[in-house]
């Protein structure tokens, strides 16, 4: 194994919006193995409770239209935003494939529900490692849209699974963009 390689996509991994994607289609099985990567993430009591909802062709338009009809119904008139209205139109259709993320919880809620949003959100991370790896760039969208109870039955989602927000995925049309992060000096306390 390459400790560089890793490395280095770990630190490569972007997160560039839809509007800034290429028409560039993703292949179906480049998703297929991008998602065959959330399985493996670490799950307490392999309780497994990542749900994804795969959105491409025409099913990206249905998710704007779901996505921007959400925001209409749920923005009083006086606060409406036109621009909003159609950028949530229109940013599934421009990226490559869009995958709501879902988390399960069990009948029995063997864990707490710490747990299974913590291992839901490495679940996403694997995606975006690989999709880095494969020169896509990837956003997470959350916000109220995201963890709307509509919206997961929009997904298809059953009653005991929320939704986590929207994956979106594309080839990059800009320069791929740099980061950055603060010193871990302040953030690490080291117990010798
Ligand atoms: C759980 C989660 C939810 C996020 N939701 C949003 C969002 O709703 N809107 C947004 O602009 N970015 C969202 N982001 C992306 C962050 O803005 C992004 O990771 C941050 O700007 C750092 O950039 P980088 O991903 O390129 O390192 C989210 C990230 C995570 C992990």
């Amino acid at each position: 194994m390459s400790v560089d390689a890793v490395r280095e996509v770990i630190l490569k991994r972007r997160t560039i919006k839809p509007m800034q994607y290429s028409d560039k289609p993703v292949e179906q099985a480049i998703i297929d193995d991008i998602l065959e990567t959330a399985r493996w993430a670490p799950t307490h009591k392999l309780s497994e409770p990542w749900r994804f909802a795969v959105f491409t062709g025409g099913g990206r338009q249905k998710l704007g239209e779901y996505m921007s009809g959400w925001y209409k119904a749920n923005t009083p008139e006086e606060k409406f935003q036109q621009q909003k209205f159609d950028r949530l139109l229109s940013v599934p259709a421009s990226s490559g494939c869009a995958i709501g993320i879902g988390m399960h919880r069990d009948e029995g809620e063997r864990l707490p529900e710490e747990e299974e949003l913590l291992t839901v959100g490495c679940s996403v991370q694997n995606m975006q490692l690989l999709a880095t790896a494969y020169g896509l760039g990837t956003f997470w969208s959350s916000g109220a849209i995201g963890f709307a109870r509509e919206t997961a039955n929009f997904f298809g989602f059953d009653e005991r699974t929320r939704s986590l927000g929207v994956l979106f995925m594309g080839y990059p049309n800009c320069e791929w963009p740099v980061s950055e992060r603060r010193s871990l000096e302040d953030r690490v306390i080291t117990h010798r």
